[in-house]
């Protein structure tokens, strides 16, 4: 081969490898995000999201419940909302990536609006800051991590 030839070859190898790197890895960052920042009235809280699921050693359904279908797990304020007022009523229906979810708190897929006794019982379903705390707390109470009346600003930032 011409020695010109050489650096441009190596270029495209290089390239080449970098764009095959990038289809492997990128996709399963994207599914497993390293840090989820959540604003929020206490304070920012920085969740360290890869190290809890890789280093600490815990499995994607302990914390994300497993009963929702096949498809990636999905914003718990989508069933964990602030309140469960008018805008989450009209928002909710097109939230989900699968079917499944819906029965997490209905017991049918419904298409329209809600007799009385087919609605779901909210007292049942944590507002998001408890679905938050509750999750975060009862484990750090059990496996270590922040936790009690001291703590608040090991998780949100001043
Ligand atoms: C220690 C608890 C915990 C573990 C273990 C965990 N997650 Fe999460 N994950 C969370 C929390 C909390 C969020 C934040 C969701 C939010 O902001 O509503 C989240 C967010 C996500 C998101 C972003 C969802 C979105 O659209 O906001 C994806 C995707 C995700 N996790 C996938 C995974 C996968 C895949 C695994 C297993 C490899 C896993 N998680 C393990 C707690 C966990
Ligand atoms: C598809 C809807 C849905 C999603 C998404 C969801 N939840 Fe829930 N969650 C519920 C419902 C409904 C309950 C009420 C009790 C039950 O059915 O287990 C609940 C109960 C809980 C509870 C109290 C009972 C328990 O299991 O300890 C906590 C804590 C909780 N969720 C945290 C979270 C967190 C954190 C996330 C995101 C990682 C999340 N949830 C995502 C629907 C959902
Ligand atoms: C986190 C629990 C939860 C999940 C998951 C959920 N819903 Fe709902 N849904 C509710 C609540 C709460 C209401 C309001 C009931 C009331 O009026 O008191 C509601 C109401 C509805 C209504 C009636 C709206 C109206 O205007 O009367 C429809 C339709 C509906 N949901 C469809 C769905 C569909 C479709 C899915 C899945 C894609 C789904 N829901 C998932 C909790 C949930
Ligand atoms: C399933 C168990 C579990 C859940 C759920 C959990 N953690 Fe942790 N967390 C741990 C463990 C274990 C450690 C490491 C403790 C140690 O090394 O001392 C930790 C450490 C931490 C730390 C300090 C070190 C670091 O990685 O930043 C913070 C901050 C933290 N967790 C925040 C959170 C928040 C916020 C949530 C809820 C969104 C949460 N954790 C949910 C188990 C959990
Ligand atoms: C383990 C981490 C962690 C610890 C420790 C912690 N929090 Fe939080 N806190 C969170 C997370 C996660 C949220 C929810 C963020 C969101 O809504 O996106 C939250 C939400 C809040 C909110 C917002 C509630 C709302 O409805 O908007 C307040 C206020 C708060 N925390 C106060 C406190 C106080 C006070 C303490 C100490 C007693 C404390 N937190 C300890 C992680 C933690």
């Amino acid at each position: 081969m011409n020695n010109r030839y050489i650096p441009l070859t190596l270029i495209v190898a290089v390239l080449s490898l970098a764009a095959v790197a990038g289809f492997l890895f990128i996709p399963s960052v994207q599914g497993n995000p390293v840090r989820v920042v959540m604003d929020n009235s206490g304070g920012r809280v920085i969740f360290t999201h890869l190290n809890h699921a890789e280093e600490y050693g815990y499995e994607c359904a302990d914390c994300h419940h497993d009963d929702i279908g096949q498809e990636l797990p999905i914003a718990c304020g989508s069933c964990h909302p602030a309140a469960f007022d008018e805008e989450f009523k009209a928002q909710h229906q097109k939230n989900f990536p699968s079917k499944e979810a819906c029965l997490r708190c209905h017991d049918d897929i419904p298409t329209g609006p809600l007799a009385e006794e087919d609605k779901p019982d909210t007292e049942n379903i944590p507002l998001r800051a408890d679905a938050f705390h509750g999750q975060c707390m009862s484990c750090h109470e059990s496996d270590g991590g922040p936790y009690g009346e001291d703590s608040c600003y090991k998780c949100h930032a001043r």
